[in-house]
């Protein structure tokens, strides 16, 4: 694996060798003062984000320097994107500084992949558009695989905006490859045109789905793209699409609940599904298990495409 642009067509092997060494670097983690093999001192990584981020670039800068690597930081706001310059060349520049590997968050789908095939360094998507976001699905499968204590013939149930989600993308390649069932569950006008085609079942009723479901990932609703015209208002989406304890009470048996972040509190999911963590209720929040996740998920990705010795 040269670079990590998607989880599409992956194979299963590749996908375990990377949350194996996510597993043993999450517990590294529960230490006081973690700390981990060196294994990229020396190297440098630009982190490229044309799109702004809380977790994803804090938790690769987090990752990166756990393992001896040195960062660089560009936001486009601040940079000569700003007068004009293109993506191939703010690319090219950074690589004749001797880069040593670029992680892209970028809005164009696909971005990720232009930029793996102008330069010969590690390229990491970061989320391109609305293509894929590689490490929040391998963050949310290890949450997952730690919680049932495998993948493979999991129900798990993707809810809410499917249409401009990356995240569910990536989710369904990878835990199909992995052998978990999927469904997906959101109102006609936030599905993708035939979804069934990448094999998961489709539910528009919430009840149902959740009826379905042995695990539940609540996507955000995307207010910059989906308030024009795909959703009557965002009380009625929420009224019936919005992860609450009463429809949980409803099901009456515990679910654990994944959101990739940020989360519109009170739209997509309640406050009280978002931060519980243990029982009494019918939900279990494993919303900053994610978090710490994706620290472990990142490292692993950093060292199986940077170390010379992986
Ligand atoms: N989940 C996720 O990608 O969050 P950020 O946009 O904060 O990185």
């Amino acid at each position: 694996m040269k670079h990590l642009t998607g989880l599409y067509g992956l194979p299963a092997s590749t996908l375990l060798d990377i949350l194996n060494l996510a597993s043993s670097y999450r517990e590294g983690l529960k230490a006081e003062n973690p700390s981990f093999d060196p294994v990229l001192v020396n190297r440098r990584v630009a982190l490229v984000f044309f799109e702004n981020s809380t977790r994803t670039r804090f938790s690769f800068e987090i990752a990166a320097r756990h393992l001896g690597a040195g960062t660089l930081s560009f936001s486009a706001s601040a940079s000569s994107v700003t007068k004009g310059e293109t993506l191939s060349d703010t690319i090219r520049n950074l690589e004749a500084m001797k880069v040593d590997a670029f992680i892209l968050r970028h809005p164009s789908s696909c971005s990720a992949e232009f930029v793996a095939s102008i330069t010969d360094r590690p390229v990491i998507n970061a989320g391109d558009g609305t293509h894929e976001h590689p490490t929040q699905a391998l963050l949310d499968i290890l949450t997952l695989r730690e919680y049932f204590g495998r993948i493979e013939g999991v129900k798990i149930m993707i809810l809410g905006d499917i249409l401009h989600s990356r995240v569910a993308r990536s989710n369904i390649f990878g835990l199909r490859t992995l052998g978990a069932e999927i469904a997906v569950c959101a109102p006609a006008t936030l599905l993708p045109c035939r979804i069934d085609h990448l094999g998961v079942k489709v539910f528009t009723g919430i009840d149902e789905a959740l009826a379905w479901a042995d695990a539940a990932i609540v996507l955000r609703l995307q207010l910059e793209r989906a308030t024009g015209g795909y959703i009557p208002s965002l009380e009625e989406y929420s009224a019936s699409y919005g992860l609450t304890d009463e429809k949980l009470d409803r099901l009456k048996r515990l679910l654990p609940v994944l959101h990739p972040g940020p989360i519109n509190r009170e739209i997509e999911i309640s406050n009280l599904v978002a931060d519980r963590i243990q029982p009494p209720g019918y939900s279990s929040s494993m919303l900053m298990e994610q978090v710490t996740n994706g620290v472990a998920v990142r490292m692993a990705v950093l060292h199986r495409l940077l170390s010379k010795h992986s």
